[in-house]
């Protein structure tokens, strides 16, 4: 949206158009590769994308938040009297939590408009409130002038939503929305947070998302339970080594699960994890060489590991994916995010884009029953002020 409109209705909802709001933008992010890593210490390989979230916000003299969205039906004034706890109106506990970090770090807020305008469709596994979380993070260090870094930024945002919204997401989200970088993907050690920009160059292929629009259900309690799999993973290795998390084991300790994890389940999820940091550095190594073909490969053997390891995917990524790959052009398709539903991304050769998305709505409608939706996006830079 336009800036000017935006502004527009800021003014039409806050009034007083003498003073100008700032304008912030967080974008979403799509992975590449990496997929339920991040909470286990491991490798992950997102890009921040050119669509997000936008906050136009200004100081005011009251002693409230006044907090609007385009998006939806939502105006609601809450008065800052100490810390604030978890509301009932379940999206301004996005921006109420990163509020909240600010306070626990001893910072003043004062009154504050914020209107938010989002074009990354919600609980699509696009981030968006990871998006939200960090637009409200950046705004709010700039102006009040709290000086904290990128990364403190980053944390915070984390905090708030395993905190305050109850949802136990790993660092990636938060990571790659702040620290995004256009036309490169960050391929980020969550373990030490050590991180490298690397270029990403399709050059005749694009990246293209599809989202099965099927409605989020059960994906906050099965990712919990995924993750506590993970913990009873590490605590039946002990007995093989002393390690803090999964990605502390490679590729060629995989034989060793046989020995030490007794449970077929919890095996599976193991191998998934380890098999899958072992894709994140190659990914990147074959990106660096130019080597499209075998990412592809590997975006397509994570699938097939988050499908039948991880169990995250479910019949309408699946038919996504396996589809999409039966159309000429396609270099891999994979899920991307939590899974359950949301999002899969794919590279594919720019000619056949249109091709790809006719073959594909007819493919997955008739055996769904669901519309999909294609977004073809740019890779863009992290949070930040606009001027
Ligand atoms: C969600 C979480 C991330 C990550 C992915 C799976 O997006 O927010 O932290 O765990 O799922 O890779």
């Amino acid at each position: 949206m336009e800036r000017n409109i935006l502004e527009e209705k800021f003014f039409e909802k806050y009034g007083n158009r003498s003073l100008r709001p700032v304008l912030f933008f967080s974008p979403g992010r799509v992975n590449l590769i990496g997929e339920h890593t991040d909470y286990n210490g491991g490798f992950v390989f997102p890009c921040a994308l050119n669509y997000g979230t936008y906050l136009l916000i200004r100081k005011t003299n009251s002693n409230t938040l006044n907090f609007s969205t385009l998006n939806f039906d939502c105006d609601e004034s809450v008065s800052i009297s100490g810390m604030f706890k978890n509301t009932s109106k379940k999206w301004i506990n996005y921006p109420l939590g990163v509020v909240n970090e600010f306070l626990k770090r001893d910072k003043t807020i004062t009154g504050l408009d914020l209107l938010y305008h989002g074009d990354v469709p919600n609980g699509a596994g696009l981030s968006s409130s990871a998006s939200i979380e960090m637009v409200t993070a950046v705004a709010l260090n700039d102006l009040f002038s709290t000086g904290f870094s990128t990364l403190e930024l980053v944390k915070m945002s984390q905090k708030a939503e395993n905190e305050f919204v109850g949802m136990n997401c790993g660092i990636m989200d938060q990571f790659a929305v702040g620290f995004g970088k256009k036309d490169h993907a960050i391929f980020l050690n969550c373990d030490t947070l050590n991180y490298e920009n690397v270029p990403v160059v399709l050059n005749n292929n694009v990246l293209l998302i599809t989202n099965t629009n099927k409605r989020r259900g059960l994906t906050d309690s099965k990712y919990n339970e995924r993750r506590s799999e993970c913990d009873k993973a590490v605590e039946y290795l002990q007995d093989y080594k002393k390690i803090r998390n999964l990605s502390e084991l490679t590729s060629g300790e995989l034989v060793l699960l046989e020995k030490y994890i007794p449970d077929p389940v919890i095996k599976k999820r193991a191998k998934h994890v380890i098999s899958e940091n072992g894709r994140v550095v190659e990914a990147v190594k074959v990106l660096r060489e130019n080597n499209l073909a075998r990412f592809g490969e590997l975006m397509n053997l994570s699938h097939d590991s988050l499908k039948e390891d991880y169990e995250v995917t479910g019949f309408e990524l699946d038919t996504l994916v396996y589809e999409a790959r039966k159309i000429p052009g396609v270099i891999g398709s994979r899920m991307t995010g939590a899974g359950f539903g949301g999002c899969t991304v794919t590279i594919l050769s720019k000619k056949h884009v249109k091709q790809f998305i006719k073959e594909l709505t007819i493919a997955y409608t008739s055996k769904t029953g669901l519309d999909p939706d294609f977004y073809q996006p740019e890779i863009g830079p992290g949070a930040g002020k606009i001027n």
